[in-house]
């Protein structure tokens, strides 16, 4: 369930945050791909990162023009690459070499120059988890600095190309300014040295990652972490782009879940609810933590109990929280999983053959479904 307010306010922030500089925030599609969701954004002026076709139609749906597009990531197909280029993006940010050929290679064919920037992988460490950092050399994305350089010259005068910009991103969950300012400050200089060879640069993809509060996370002000970009990026000239996806869905999303049993087993207490981690996997994949509460707080105070918090997938990673201090619960009782908007619906599957649960926009004092919950049907469609 999604709160309408609570994704512009995020939205919003950002724009607050980074108005002393020209630039577009590009939600990252990934993080909350909802129809309607995308539309809530679109209405208010943003930009997309997308990472596939599948996202490039979502946003067709949902009346996004291309031109308000960044297409990041280190497989594009050579399908996606032709339908993103006959949809006019606005930028490509491309991983490789070969990436760049076939792109190249595409364009020539539609004879429509790509507009294109490469990735670098900055070299930088991030404390995140190992599954959602990005920016360290040993990682898969983007390519190092003498292979950017070496690229820019050997693509300068090619004809289906145009060189547009620059873009990394280091993670995400990223609970400090730090990193971020290295690696914008290293790119900043690779690029005034690139302008002064002559390539020309109009886009500074900064990437995405700014972290959330979830538990007792404490993320960095939007102030300092844009006081940061904006510093690196204005000398250039470029116009910055921004990548943010967690950050402006992610708190304004709830999972709501019933109590199903209570038991204990010697001694252990356990509050088993009908949410699984097909519907929600952050905890089972990455470690995550989100509190849980009881939506009616009306037995707050008669005493608290321990207990984990489990669903009912048959597996023992299917666990929303370990010892978690909450009051006692009742079958049938409502709990509320917070921070879910990100991350959640998207990473959902049918494990076990659980149908996936509908999803909800709050606006004001009124919600629409905007997605319907799953049928038994829908789990054999195809098969
Ligand atoms: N741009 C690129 C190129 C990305 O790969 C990502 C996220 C973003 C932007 C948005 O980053 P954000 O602002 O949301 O941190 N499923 C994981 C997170 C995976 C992030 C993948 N890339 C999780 O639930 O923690």
């Amino acid at each position: 369930m999604y709160s309408r307010a609570g994704i512009e306010a995020a939205f919003q922030n950002y724009r607050r945050a980074f108005a002393s500089v020209p630039h577009a925030i590009c939600y990252a599609v990934k993080a909350n791909s909802n129809l309607s969701v995308l539309r809530v954004l679109a209405r208010l002026g943003s930009h997309f990162d997308i990472v596939s076709g599948g996202e490039l139609f979502r946003l067709s749906q949902a009346g996004v023009p291309g031109d308000r597009m960044v297409f990041s990531g280190v497989g594009k197909s050579r399908e996606e690459i032709r339908d993103a280029l006959q949809a006019g993006i606005l930028l490509f940010n491309v991983e490789s070499e070969e990436e760049l050929a076939l792109l190249a290679e595409e364009a020539s064919r539609l004879r429509r120059p790509a507009p294109a920037a490469l990735r670098i992988n900055p070299d930088v460490r991030i404390e995140s988890h190992p599954h959602i950092a990005t920016g360290a050399h040993r990682h898969k994305f983007g390519v190092d600095w003498e292979e950017a350089r070496r690229l820019y010259h050997a693509y300068r005068n090619h004809p289906a190309v145009r060189w547009r910009g620059i873009s990394s991103h280091i993670g995400s969950q990223v609970l400090r300014v730090e990193p971020f300012r290295l690696a914008v400050r290293r790119m900043a200089r690779f690029v005034r040295e690139l302008q002064w060879e002559g390539i020309e640069f109009s886009y500074f993809d900064c990437g995405g990652g700014l972290g959330v509060r979830y538990i007792s996370e404490q993320p960095p002000s939007l102030r300092s972490y844009a006081r940061a970009l904006a510093r690196a990026v204005k000398p250039t000239g470029c116009q910055l782009l921004l990548e943010p996806g967690r950050s402006i869905v992610g708190p304004a999303g709830i999972l709501l879940t019933r109590v199903l049993y209570t038991k204990t087993t010697r001694g252990k207490r356990f509050i088993i609810v009908d949410a699984g981690m097909n519907d929600f996997i952050r905890p089972a994949l990455y470690g995550a933590r989100h509190p849980i509460t009881l939506e009616k707080d009306a037995r707050a105070g008669q005493g608290t109990i321990r207990a984990d918090i489990v669903g009912p997938v048959c597996e023992s990673g299917d666990s929303f929280l370990h010892d978690w201090r909450m009051p006692a619960v009742n079958p049938g009782d409502l709990l509320v999983l917070w921070g879910a908007g990100a991350y959640g619906f998207v990473q959902a599957s049918n494990y076990n053959s659980r149908p996936r649960p509908p999803e909800v926009l709050v606006e004001g004092s009124r919600f629409r479904v905007i997605r319907n919950r799953e049928a038994r049907e829908d789990l054999i469609r195809g098969e």
